[in-house]
Protein backbone atom coordinates (compact mmCIF):
# COMPACT_ATOMS: atom_id res chain seq x y z
CA UNK A 1 0.00 0.00 0.00
CA UNK A 2 1.36 3.29 -0.97
CA UNK A 3 1.84 5.64 2.86
CA UNK A 4 2.70 9.56 2.73
CA UNK A 5 5.73 9.85 4.58
CA UNK A 6 6.84 12.64 6.20
CA UNK A 7 10.85 13.37 7.16
CA UNK A 8 11.73 16.17 9.41
CA UNK A 9 15.92 16.89 9.60
CA UNK A 10 18.30 17.90 13.00
CA UNK A 11 21.95 17.38 12.89
CA UNK A 12 24.35 17.79 10.29
CA UNK A 13 24.47 18.27 6.42
CA UNK A 14 25.12 13.89 6.71
CA UNK A 15 21.60 14.11 7.75
CA UNK A 16 19.71 16.35 5.18
CA UNK A 17 21.85 13.69 2.90
CA UNK A 18 20.71 10.79 4.61
CA UNK A 19 16.93 12.57 4.36
CA UNK A 20 16.83 12.34 1.39
CA UNK A 21 18.25 9.16 0.96
CA UNK A 22 15.41 7.99 3.15
CA UNK A 23 13.01 9.23 0.60
CA UNK A 24 14.79 8.08 -2.51
CA UNK A 25 14.06 4.51 -0.63
CA UNK A 26 10.73 5.11 0.31
CA UNK A 27 10.03 6.70 -3.40
CA UNK A 28 11.02 3.12 -4.91
CA UNK A 29 9.42 1.36 -2.80
CA UNK A 30 6.19 3.22 -4.15
CA UNK A 31 5.65 5.52 -0.86
CA UNK A 32 4.98 9.10 -1.58
CA UNK A 33 7.00 12.48 0.11
CA UNK A 34 4.95 15.15 1.58
CA UNK A 35 5.66 18.85 3.27
CA UNK A 36 3.58 18.72 5.93
CA UNK A 37 2.93 16.06 9.30
CA UNK A 38 -0.89 16.60 9.24
CA UNK A 39 -1.09 14.89 5.93
CA UNK A 40 1.74 11.61 6.63
CA UNK A 41 0.54 8.45 7.51
CA UNK A 42 4.19 7.84 8.33
CA UNK A 43 6.61 10.39 10.61
CA UNK A 44 10.00 10.43 10.81
CA UNK A 45 12.32 12.35 12.83
CA UNK A 46 16.05 11.90 11.82
CA UNK A 47 18.11 13.02 15.13
CA UNK A 48 21.42 14.26 16.12
CA UNK A 49 22.82 13.53 19.12
CA UNK A 50 25.63 15.78 18.98
CA UNK A 51 25.35 17.14 22.29
CA UNK A 52 22.62 17.15 25.01
CA UNK A 53 20.24 19.66 24.65
CA UNK A 54 20.72 18.20 20.75
CA UNK A 55 19.18 15.22 22.05
CA UNK A 56 17.04 16.74 24.65
CA UNK A 57 15.24 18.96 21.45
CA UNK A 58 14.16 16.14 19.06
CA UNK A 59 13.10 13.85 21.90
CA UNK A 60 10.74 16.65 22.86
CA UNK A 61 9.44 16.92 19.16
CA UNK A 62 8.89 13.39 18.80
CA UNK A 63 6.35 13.78 22.24
CA UNK A 64 4.67 16.80 19.96
CA UNK A 65 4.57 14.77 16.47
CA UNK A 66 2.63 12.18 19.09
CA UNK A 67 -0.23 14.43 18.50
CA UNK A 68 -1.23 13.53 14.58
CA UNK A 69 -1.38 9.77 16.30
CA UNK A 70 -3.80 10.29 18.67
CA UNK A 71 -5.72 13.05 16.06
CA UNK A 72 -5.83 10.30 13.26
CA UNK A 73 -6.03 6.58 13.18
CA UNK A 74 -3.29 4.14 12.02
CA UNK A 75 -0.37 7.30 11.74
CA UNK A 76 3.28 5.87 12.67
CA UNK A 77 5.94 7.59 14.41
CA UNK A 78 10.02 6.50 13.79
CA UNK A 79 13.18 7.61 14.92
CA UNK A 80 15.89 7.43 12.52
CA UNK A 81 19.53 9.18 13.21
CA UNK A 82 21.80 9.41 15.68
CA UNK A 83 19.43 9.15 18.70
CA UNK A 84 18.16 5.87 17.22
CA UNK A 85 21.45 4.79 17.46
CA UNK A 86 22.69 5.96 20.61
CA UNK A 87 19.30 4.85 22.32
CA UNK A 88 17.73 1.97 20.08
CA UNK A 89 15.38 -0.08 22.01
CA UNK A 90 15.08 2.24 25.13
CA UNK A 91 13.54 4.36 22.86
CA UNK A 92 10.58 2.25 22.50
CA UNK A 93 10.83 1.80 26.26
CA UNK A 94 11.02 5.13 27.24
CA UNK A 95 8.06 6.04 24.70
CA UNK A 96 5.15 3.98 24.05
CA UNK A 97 4.31 5.78 20.66
CA UNK A 98 7.07 5.51 19.32
CA UNK A 99 6.95 2.68 16.76
CA UNK A 100 10.17 2.25 15.10
CA UNK A 101 13.85 3.09 15.94
CA UNK A 102 15.60 2.71 12.53
CA UNK A 103 19.66 3.63 12.59
CA UNK A 104 21.98 5.14 9.82
CA UNK A 105 23.32 1.59 8.93
CA UNK A 106 19.85 0.49 7.94
CA UNK A 107 18.08 2.86 6.00
CA UNK A 108 17.72 0.22 3.32
CA UNK A 109 15.48 -1.97 5.44
CA UNK A 110 12.88 0.95 5.46
CA UNK A 111 9.78 -0.04 3.47
CA UNK A 112 10.20 -3.81 5.53
CA UNK A 113 10.23 -1.55 8.61
CA UNK A 114 6.99 0.18 7.57
CA UNK A 115 5.31 -3.22 6.58
CA UNK A 116 5.93 -4.75 10.20
CA UNK A 117 4.68 -1.65 11.89
CA UNK A 118 1.75 -1.71 9.71
CA UNK A 119 0.93 -5.38 11.18
CA UNK A 120 1.37 -3.28 14.65
CA UNK A 121 4.58 -4.68 15.31
CA UNK A 122 7.26 -1.80 17.13
CA UNK A 123 10.70 -2.90 15.36
CA UNK A 124 14.07 -1.84 16.20
CA UNK A 125 16.88 -1.91 13.25
CA UNK A 126 20.00 0.05 15.02
CA UNK A 127 23.42 -2.83 14.17
CA UNK A 128 25.78 -1.05 12.44
CA UNK A 129 26.76 -2.52 8.94
CA UNK A 130 30.12 -2.38 7.76
CA UNK A 131 29.38 -3.14 4.11
CA UNK A 132 26.66 -0.78 3.95
CA UNK A 133 27.58 2.45 1.90
CA UNK A 134 24.44 2.80 0.14
CA UNK A 135 26.14 2.83 -3.31
CA UNK A 136 23.34 1.84 -5.58
CA UNK A 137 20.38 4.20 -4.21
CA UNK A 138 19.11 7.46 -5.86
CA UNK A 139 18.29 9.97 -3.33
CA UNK A 140 14.97 12.02 -3.60
CA UNK A 141 16.85 15.71 -3.46
CA UNK A 142 15.19 18.38 -1.28
CA UNK A 143 17.02 20.82 -3.41
CA UNK A 144 17.12 21.68 -7.07
CA UNK A 145 20.20 23.85 -7.79
CA UNK A 146 22.42 22.15 -5.05
CA UNK A 147 23.09 18.59 -4.17
CA UNK A 148 24.59 17.23 -1.26
CA UNK A 149 26.87 13.87 -1.76
CA UNK A 150 27.94 11.47 1.05
CA UNK A 151 31.28 9.85 0.18
CA UNK A 152 32.19 8.58 3.23
CA UNK A 153 30.28 7.66 6.56
CA UNK A 154 31.07 7.25 10.01
CA UNK A 155 34.41 8.27 11.57
CA UNK A 156 37.74 6.83 12.91
CA UNK A 157 39.81 9.69 14.47
CA UNK A 158 37.53 9.31 18.22
CA UNK A 159 37.98 12.94 19.44
CA UNK A 160 37.31 12.67 23.23
CA UNK A 161 34.55 14.48 23.79
CA UNK A 162 32.63 13.09 20.30
CA UNK A 163 29.91 10.67 20.11
CA UNK A 164 30.25 10.57 16.02
CA UNK A 165 32.15 7.35 16.14
CA UNK A 166 29.45 5.66 17.99
CA UNK A 167 26.62 6.65 16.74
CA UNK A 168 27.51 6.45 13.00
CA UNK A 169 30.30 3.64 13.54
CA UNK A 170 34.11 3.22 11.63
CA UNK A 171 35.20 5.17 8.53
CA UNK A 172 33.78 3.76 5.18
CA UNK A 173 34.12 5.09 2.06
CA UNK A 174 31.98 4.57 -0.96
CA UNK A 175 33.67 4.17 -4.23
CA UNK A 176 35.43 7.16 -6.59
CA UNK A 177 33.45 5.68 -9.64
CA UNK A 178 30.51 5.38 -7.28
CA UNK A 179 30.17 9.20 -6.02
CA UNK A 180 31.95 10.54 -9.95
CA UNK A 181 28.80 9.06 -11.46
CA UNK A 182 26.48 10.30 -8.93
CA UNK A 183 27.61 13.76 -9.46
CA UNK A 184 27.08 13.50 -12.98
CA UNK A 185 23.19 12.27 -12.67
CA UNK A 186 23.03 15.51 -10.08
CA UNK A 187 24.27 18.03 -12.81
CA UNK A 188 22.22 16.35 -15.24
CA UNK A 189 19.39 16.83 -13.11
CA UNK A 190 19.86 20.56 -12.87
CA UNK A 191 22.43 20.54 -9.68
CA UNK A 192 24.59 23.98 -10.39
CA UNK A 193 26.16 22.99 -7.12
CA UNK A 194 27.78 20.11 -5.26
CA UNK A 195 29.29 19.11 -2.20
CA UNK A 196 30.78 16.60 -0.68
CA UNK A 197 29.85 15.22 2.65
CA UNK A 198 31.53 12.91 4.95
CA UNK A 199 32.99 13.83 8.73
CA UNK A 200 36.41 13.66 7.95
CA UNK A 201 35.85 14.00 4.18
CA UNK A 202 40.41 14.80 3.53
CA UNK A 203 41.00 10.65 4.55
CA UNK A 204 38.99 9.58 2.13
CA UNK A 205 40.30 6.47 0.25
CA UNK A 206 39.44 4.11 -1.62
CA UNK A 207 41.55 1.19 -3.75
CA UNK A 208 44.93 4.09 -2.84
CA UNK A 209 42.72 6.88 -4.21
CA UNK A 210 42.73 9.95 -2.06
CA UNK A 211 40.54 12.65 -1.34
CA UNK A 212 42.35 14.90 -3.38
CA UNK A 213 42.68 12.26 -6.49
CA UNK A 214 38.53 12.27 -5.81
CA UNK A 215 38.47 16.08 -5.80
CA UNK A 216 40.10 16.58 -9.02
CA UNK A 217 38.00 13.56 -10.91
CA UNK A 218 35.04 15.45 -9.42
CA UNK A 219 35.61 18.88 -10.54
CA UNK A 220 35.81 17.92 -14.04
CA UNK A 221 32.49 16.54 -14.06
CA UNK A 222 31.45 18.73 -17.35
CA UNK A 223 28.85 21.08 -16.63
CA UNK A 224 29.66 21.26 -13.00
CA UNK A 225 29.74 25.12 -11.54
CA UNK A 226 30.36 24.74 -8.41
CA UNK A 227 32.34 22.20 -6.06
CA UNK A 228 32.25 22.23 -1.83
CA UNK A 229 33.42 19.58 0.50
CA UNK A 230 32.83 19.39 3.86
CA UNK A 231 34.15 19.00 6.96
CA UNK A 232 37.67 18.45 6.34
CA UNK A 233 40.12 17.55 9.94
CA UNK A 234 43.16 19.09 10.02
CA UNK A 235 45.13 15.96 10.28
CA UNK A 236 44.60 15.34 6.80
CA UNK A 237 44.52 18.48 5.22
CA UNK A 238 47.66 18.48 2.64
CA UNK A 239 50.00 19.75 0.54
CA UNK A 240 48.34 18.23 -2.43
CA UNK A 241 44.40 19.24 -1.35
CA UNK A 242 45.38 22.65 -1.48
CA UNK A 243 46.76 22.41 -5.02
CA UNK A 244 43.95 21.33 -6.15
CA UNK A 245 41.78 23.43 -4.53
CA UNK A 246 44.07 26.40 -6.06
CA UNK A 247 44.06 24.94 -9.69
CA UNK A 248 40.53 24.52 -9.91
CA UNK A 249 38.11 27.47 -10.83
CA UNK A 250 35.18 25.37 -9.98
CA UNK A 251 36.34 24.20 -6.58
CA UNK A 252 34.88 26.81 -4.10
CA UNK A 253 37.43 29.03 -2.45
CA UNK A 254 35.84 28.42 1.00
CA UNK A 255 37.52 25.61 3.67
CA UNK A 256 35.31 24.66 6.51
CA UNK A 257 38.28 23.73 9.22
CA UNK A 258 37.56 23.15 12.70
CA UNK A 259 39.87 23.69 15.37
CA UNK A 260 38.69 23.32 18.66
CA UNK A 261 40.97 24.93 20.71
CA UNK A 262 43.88 27.10 20.59
CA UNK A 263 45.56 25.45 23.35
CA UNK A 264 47.31 22.60 22.67
CA UNK A 265 46.76 21.00 26.62
CA UNK A 266 43.17 21.20 25.65
CA UNK A 267 43.79 19.52 22.28
CA UNK A 268 45.89 16.93 23.35
CA UNK A 269 42.71 16.36 25.83
CA UNK A 270 40.39 16.18 22.84
CA UNK A 271 42.55 13.62 21.37
CA UNK A 272 42.76 16.02 18.08
CA UNK A 273 46.35 14.56 17.14
CA UNK A 274 47.46 18.52 16.10
CA UNK A 275 49.03 21.40 18.48
CA UNK A 276 47.76 25.12 17.42
CA UNK A 277 51.11 25.97 15.93
CA UNK A 278 50.67 22.75 13.27
CA UNK A 279 47.04 23.78 12.35
CA UNK A 280 48.09 27.53 11.78
CA UNK A 281 50.72 26.20 9.29
CA UNK A 282 48.30 24.63 7.71
CA UNK A 283 46.02 27.99 7.41
CA UNK A 284 49.72 29.83 6.36
CA UNK A 285 49.89 26.58 3.26
CA UNK A 286 46.33 27.73 2.49
CA UNK A 287 46.39 31.56 2.12
CA UNK A 288 49.82 31.53 0.29
CA UNK A 289 48.17 29.14 -2.26
CA UNK A 290 44.64 30.13 -2.26
CA UNK A 291 44.87 34.16 -0.32
CA UNK A 292 41.27 34.95 -1.21
CA UNK A 293 40.16 31.99 0.46
CA UNK A 294 37.28 31.85 2.98
CA UNK A 295 37.83 30.05 5.82
CA UNK A 296 35.03 28.52 8.76
CA UNK A 297 35.86 26.93 12.07
CA UNK A 298 34.32 25.01 15.24
CA UNK A 299 35.37 25.96 18.68
CA UNK A 300 34.11 24.12 21.77
CA UNK A 301 34.34 25.92 25.06
CA UNK A 302 34.28 24.75 29.08
CA UNK A 303 35.89 21.80 28.12
CA UNK A 304 36.91 19.75 31.14
CA UNK A 305 40.08 21.22 32.22
CA UNK A 306 39.79 24.70 30.12
CA UNK A 307 41.69 27.60 32.18
CA UNK A 308 41.52 31.14 31.36
CA UNK A 309 44.86 30.92 29.55
CA UNK A 310 43.82 27.99 27.46
CA UNK A 311 40.75 30.29 26.88
CA UNK A 312 42.93 33.22 25.67
CA UNK A 313 44.85 31.03 23.37
CA UNK A 314 41.64 30.10 21.94
CA UNK A 315 40.54 33.86 21.23
CA UNK A 316 44.22 35.15 20.13
CA UNK A 317 44.20 32.07 17.75
CA UNK A 318 40.39 33.28 16.27
CA UNK A 319 41.87 36.98 16.30
CA UNK A 320 45.00 35.83 14.32
CA UNK A 321 43.23 33.61 11.85
CA UNK A 322 40.24 35.59 11.23
CA UNK A 323 37.44 33.36 10.20
CA UNK A 324 34.71 34.55 8.11
CA UNK A 325 32.58 32.16 10.03
CA UNK A 326 32.80 30.31 13.47
CA UNK A 327 30.02 28.02 15.12
CA UNK A 328 31.17 28.21 19.18
CA UNK A 329 29.57 25.51 21.10
CA UNK A 330 29.44 24.71 24.31
CA UNK A 331 31.24 21.36 26.08
CA UNK A 332 28.64 19.11 26.53
CA UNK A 333 29.71 15.51 28.32
CA UNK A 334 28.18 12.72 25.84
CA UNK A 335 28.15 9.01 26.66
CA UNK A 336 30.18 6.31 25.49
CA UNK A 337 33.08 9.16 25.34
CA UNK A 338 36.44 9.46 27.17
CA UNK A 339 35.54 13.07 28.08
CA UNK A 340 32.94 12.37 30.07
CA UNK A 341 34.93 10.81 32.80
CA UNK A 342 36.65 13.54 33.25
CA UNK A 343 35.92 15.24 36.49
CA UNK A 344 38.50 16.94 37.52
CA UNK A 345 38.73 20.75 36.46
CA UNK A 346 34.97 21.14 35.17
CA UNK A 347 33.98 24.58 34.18
CA UNK A 348 31.10 26.40 35.67
CA UNK A 349 28.54 26.78 32.96
CA UNK A 350 28.35 30.53 33.91
CA UNK A 351 32.05 30.92 32.53
CA UNK A 352 31.76 28.61 30.13
CA UNK A 353 28.80 31.21 28.76
CA UNK A 354 31.00 34.18 29.21
CA UNK A 355 33.71 32.38 27.25
CA UNK A 356 30.93 31.35 24.26
CA UNK A 357 29.65 34.85 24.22
CA UNK A 358 33.59 36.34 24.32
CA UNK A 359 34.20 34.49 21.39
CA UNK A 360 31.08 35.12 19.40
CA UNK A 361 31.44 39.01 20.05
CA UNK A 362 34.77 38.80 18.25
CA UNK A 363 33.58 36.64 15.37
CA UNK A 364 30.85 38.77 14.87
CA UNK A 365 33.10 41.81 14.14
CA UNK A 366 35.51 39.99 11.98
CA UNK A 367 32.68 38.57 10.35
CA UNK A 368 31.51 41.74 9.52
CA UNK A 369 34.12 42.96 8.47
CA UNK A 370 34.58 40.53 5.75
CA UNK A 371 31.15 41.49 4.64
CA UNK A 372 31.76 45.37 4.37
CA UNK A 373 34.53 45.03 2.63
CA UNK A 374 32.37 42.96 -0.25
CA UNK A 375 30.03 46.40 -0.74
CA UNK A 376 30.97 47.90 -3.91
CA UNK A 377 32.56 44.70 -5.60
CA UNK A 378 31.10 42.42 -7.70
CA UNK A 379 29.94 39.03 -6.87
CA UNK A 380 28.93 35.49 -8.67
CA UNK A 381 25.54 34.34 -7.54
CA UNK A 382 23.96 30.98 -7.58
CA UNK A 383 20.03 32.52 -7.94
CA UNK A 384 18.51 30.04 -5.56
CA UNK A 385 14.54 31.53 -5.99
CA UNK A 386 12.28 34.57 -4.67
CA UNK A 387 13.57 36.03 -1.29
CA UNK A 388 11.34 35.26 1.99
CA UNK A 389 10.19 39.60 2.17
CA UNK A 390 9.89 41.37 -0.77
CA UNK A 391 7.89 41.26 -4.48
CA UNK A 392 10.25 40.73 -7.27
CA UNK A 393 13.74 40.05 -4.83
CA UNK A 394 15.21 37.00 -5.26
CA UNK A 395 18.16 35.19 -3.32
CA UNK A 396 21.02 33.40 -3.17
CA UNK A 397 24.62 32.88 -2.34
CA UNK A 398 28.13 33.62 -3.44
CA UNK A 399 31.15 31.95 -4.06
CA UNK A 400 32.12 32.38 0.06
CA UNK A 401 28.26 31.14 0.43
CA UNK A 402 27.11 34.88 1.57
CA UNK A 403 23.73 35.42 1.15
CA UNK A 404 22.45 38.05 -1.80
CA UNK A 405 19.34 39.29 -1.82
CA UNK A 406 18.77 41.10 -4.98
CA UNK A 407 15.57 42.21 -7.44
CA UNK A 408 15.03 40.24 -10.41
CA UNK A 409 12.19 37.35 -12.13
CA UNK A 410 12.49 33.54 -12.54
CA UNK A 411 13.91 33.55 -15.51
CA UNK A 412 17.52 34.02 -12.98
CA UNK A 413 16.50 31.26 -10.93
CA UNK A 414 18.98 28.57 -10.65
CA UNK A 415 21.74 30.81 -12.96
CA UNK A 416 25.01 32.26 -11.60
CA UNK A 417 25.03 35.69 -12.34
CA UNK A 418 27.14 38.66 -11.11
CA UNK A 419 25.61 40.77 -8.29
CA UNK A 420 26.98 44.25 -7.65
CA UNK A 421 27.34 44.56 -3.72
CA UNK A 422 25.53 47.92 -2.59
CA UNK A 423 24.83 47.40 1.03
CA UNK A 424 24.70 44.78 3.64
CA UNK A 425 21.93 44.55 6.59
CA UNK A 426 22.75 42.22 9.13
CA UNK A 427 24.75 39.21 7.32
CA UNK A 428 22.93 39.87 4.26
CA UNK A 429 24.47 41.36 1.40
CA UNK A 430 22.12 43.37 -0.74
CA UNK A 431 22.77 44.33 -4.43
CA UNK A 432 21.63 44.67 -8.25
CA UNK A 433 22.33 42.51 -11.19
CA UNK A 434 25.28 43.75 -13.72
CA UNK A 435 26.48 42.65 -16.84
CA UNK A 436 30.19 43.78 -15.24
CA UNK A 437 32.61 41.52 -15.35
CA UNK A 438 34.12 40.40 -11.84
CA UNK A 439 38.09 40.22 -11.54
CA UNK A 440 38.02 40.41 -15.52
CA UNK A 441 36.93 36.73 -15.18
CA UNK A 442 34.09 35.72 -18.04
CA UNK A 443 30.54 36.33 -16.96
CA UNK A 444 29.08 33.00 -16.83
CA UNK A 445 25.76 33.49 -17.41
CA UNK A 446 24.10 37.37 -19.04
CA UNK A 447 21.79 38.22 -16.77
CA UNK A 448 18.03 38.73 -17.66
CA UNK A 449 16.81 41.83 -16.14
CA UNK A 450 13.41 41.76 -14.64
CA UNK A 451 10.60 44.25 -15.76
N1 LIG B 1 33.77 15.73 11.99
C1 LIG B 1 33.74 17.10 12.24
C2 LIG B 1 32.77 17.57 13.28
C3 LIG B 1 31.50 16.92 13.51
S1 LIG B 1 30.54 17.42 14.87
C4 LIG B 1 35.10 17.50 12.68
O1 LIG B 1 35.80 16.78 13.34
O2 LIG B 1 35.46 18.60 12.43
C5 LIG B 1 30.45 19.16 14.68
C6 LIG B 1 31.04 19.94 15.81
O3 LIG B 1 30.33 19.72 17.00
C7 LIG B 1 32.46 19.58 16.16
O4 LIG B 1 33.40 20.15 15.31
C8 LIG B 1 32.58 20.10 17.57
O5 LIG B 1 33.00 21.44 17.58
C9 LIG B 1 31.16 20.01 18.08
N2 LIG B 1 31.02 18.95 19.09
C10 LIG B 1 31.20 17.63 18.94
N3 LIG B 1 31.02 16.98 20.12
C11 LIG B 1 30.71 17.93 21.03
C12 LIG B 1 30.43 17.90 22.44
N4 LIG B 1 30.43 16.78 23.12
N5 LIG B 1 30.15 19.08 23.05
C13 LIG B 1 30.16 20.24 22.37
N6 LIG B 1 30.43 20.31 21.06
C14 LIG B 1 30.70 19.19 20.38
FE1 LIG C 1 33.77 13.68 16.07
FE2 LIG C 1 36.39 14.05 15.98
FE3 LIG C 1 35.20 12.37 14.27
FE4 LIG C 1 34.82 14.99 14.03
S1 LIG C 1 36.79 13.92 13.79
S2 LIG C 1 33.26 13.39 13.94
S3 LIG C 1 34.82 15.68 16.14
S4 LIG C 1 35.37 12.11 16.46
FE1 LIG D 1 24.52 15.02 14.83
FE2 LIG D 1 24.90 12.59 14.00
FE3 LIG D 1 25.53 14.62 12.45
S1 LIG D 1 25.27 13.31 16.04
S2 LIG D 1 26.11 16.17 13.91
S3 LIG D 1 23.51 14.09 13.11
S4 LIG D 1 26.57 12.66 12.57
Amino acid sequence: MALRFYIETYGCQMNVADTELMGGILDRGGHVRVEEPGEADVLIVNTCAIRDHAEQRVIGRIGELNRHKLERANVRLGVAGCVAKELGQELLDRASYVDFVVGPDSYRHLPEILDRVGDGDRVVYDRFNRSEGYEDLEPLRLERFAAWITIMRGCDKFCSYCIVPFTRGREKCRSLEGIVAEVCRAVEGGAKEVTLLGQNVNSYRDAGRDFPELLEAVAAVEGLARLRFTTSHPWDFTERLVEVIASHDNVMKHVHLPVQSGSDRILARMRREHTAAWYRERIDMLRRAVPDCALSTDIIVGFPGETEADFRATYELMEDVRYNSAYVFLYSPRPHTPAAELTEGRVPRAVAVERLEALNGLQRAIGASYLMAKVGGTEEVLVQGPARRGEGRLTGWTEHRETVVFPGGSAMVGRILPVEIEALAGITLHGRPTRAVPDGRPVLEIPVLAG
